[in-house]
């Protein structure tokens, strides 16, 4: 209930807001006066960032990097080719930025190089998929595909670079561009802050695409956008022994059954159907040798989800309270592991209610009010959650859904593709994001 009807409520005032933002001659179009916060959007700015966006020679441009990025699709800390052609871009435009961070990962910065800082970023690994789409520029690596875009975030956060540059001279801020590695091994963004990446930053704004939404859209939502993710594995141990004596045993795979079943009650009996919003799936279960030998331990391992910060903390603790005290009622051991050193637990993706404002607003100007459409919470989850962790944030789907040009597959499906139009726009909201940004920074101070 809570949720829905906030959804509403943000979808009709980001209607209002922007309604009222293109209809007023006042170049400053919006004053949150409930908050005591205001929120301007610079509209000649804003309109020269959409042109530079659009110049015929600059579309060309973006299609071009993101198709040589496609060709040559780079795992989780392997982006070398693209991390070298992001620099080699920079470099053109007379971009300065620091490199290597966290192995492969680009930090430029563009502006007056003095604070405020406002961040954008751009994911540039690729999935061990192999393409099933057929076109000039088919993936030319057996079994690598960039199956979620991120070619895509690539070429438009090079996109805003190029923007931002032209503009440099009317920001007195800077506006720092994050090209982060190994998004989909859910490591990048922490490896990126603990390198001080955020140092300074005072909001953080990100893209991704949507394949569910049409090109010529953004969507998204305030609050809680992407669920967290974590996965599990606990070793459970008794005492082996032969089949016929039992009492000579403890038995784990007792242990080991009745620990899924509680697993299970864990959503279905403590939170409220309604409403619950999360998920346990014990995805593996390991142990014994033979029909009749009672083994000596164990392996169970699975995944859990959930949308709220504090649902997600809760899960974690019941998961764990319910391994140990099912293994310990049936007289058995168990080692439990969060497995962090293989994936990462990630924090649900929750969007800054004052930066997704911004941001909608920002966006509207550039696709049109009526193409700003509320995102439901999704079970997917995103790394770029740990950024939201340290500065508000916000994250928002630009769609790129066009039946014609075949783009209306998931992503992570070898069939993914984009709707390359969809490039000039993410460029000029990146980039009018972090202008316009900095400007309110400056001008609330
Ligand atoms: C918008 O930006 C331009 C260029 O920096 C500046 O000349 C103009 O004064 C700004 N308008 C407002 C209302 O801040
Ligand atoms: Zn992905
Ligand atoms: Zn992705």
């Amino acid at each position: 209930m809570d949720l829905f009807q906030l959804s509403l409520f943000f979808s009709i005032s980001a209607l209002t807001l922007s309604t009222t933002c293109r209809s007023t001659p006042q170049p400053s179009c919006y004053d949150d006066v409930q908050k005591g916060l205001s929120s301007h959007l610079n509209s000649s700015i804003a309109d020269e960032i959409n042109r530079l966006a659009n110049i015929p020679e600059t579309i060309t441009w973006l299609k071009k990097t993101r198709r040589e990025i496609h060709q040559y699709p780079e795992l989780a800390y392997e982006e070398i080719k693209t991390s070298k052609l992001i620099r080699h871009e920079l470099d053109h435009m007379g971009v300065s930025y620091k490199w290597p961070v966290a192995h492969t990962g680009v930090v430029a910065t563009i502006g007056s190089g003095s604070p405020p800082f406002v961040a954008l970023r751009a994911d540039m690994d690729a999935l061990p998929i192999q393409e099933m789409v057929e076109w000039d520029y088919k993936s030319k690596v057996d079994g690598k595909m960039h199956a979620c875009g991120h070619d895509a975030h690539v070429s438009m956060l090079l996109g805003a670079a190029k923007i931002l540059q032209e503009l440099r001279n009317t920001m007195q801020g800077t506006a720092v561009l994050i090209f982060q590695p190994a998004e989909e091994r859910g490591e990048g963004a922490q490896k990126m802050i603990e390198e001080g990446v955020l140092e300074n930053v005072e909001a953080i704004f990100s893209l991704h695409t949507g394949y569910r939404w049409p090109t010529g859209t953004v969507a998204s939502r305030p609050g809680e956008l992407l669920a967290g993710c974590g996965a599990f594995q606990a070793i459970i141990s008794g005492k082996g022994g032969h089949a016929a004596l039992p009492h000579d045993s403890i038995d784990p795979i007792l242990a080991a059954a009745a620990t899924v079943i509680s697993l299970q009650n864990i959503v279905s009996r403590e939170t409220d159907p309604l409403d619950s919003q999360q998920v346990v799936s014990v995805c593996k279960i390991h142990g014994g040798s033979a029909f009749n030998i009672i083994p000596e331990s164990v392996t169970i391992a699975g995944t859990f989800r959930a949308f709220t910060k504090k649902s997600f903390n809760a899960l974690k603790h019941r998961i764990q309270e319910v391994i140990t005290g099912q293994a310990a009622v049936h007289r058995c051991t168990a080692e439990l592991d969060f497995l962090e050193e293989y994936h990462p637990t990630i924090p649900p993706t929750f969007n800054d209610e004052r930066v997704y404002e911004h941001a909608v607003r920002v966006s509207s100007h550039i696709v049109g009010k009526e193409n700003i459409l509320t995102a439901p919470s999704g079970m997917g989850s995103e790394d770029f959650a740990f950024y939201l962790d340290h500065v508000p944030g916000s994250l928002l789907f630009v769609g790129t859904r066009n039946e014609k040009a075949g783009s209306h597959y998931p992503a992570h499906s070898p069939y993914y593709s984009i709707d390359e139009n969809v490039l000039p726009i993410g460029a000029a909201i990146h980039a009018s994001f972090a202008h316009s940004y900095i400007q309110n920074l400056i001008s609330n101070n």
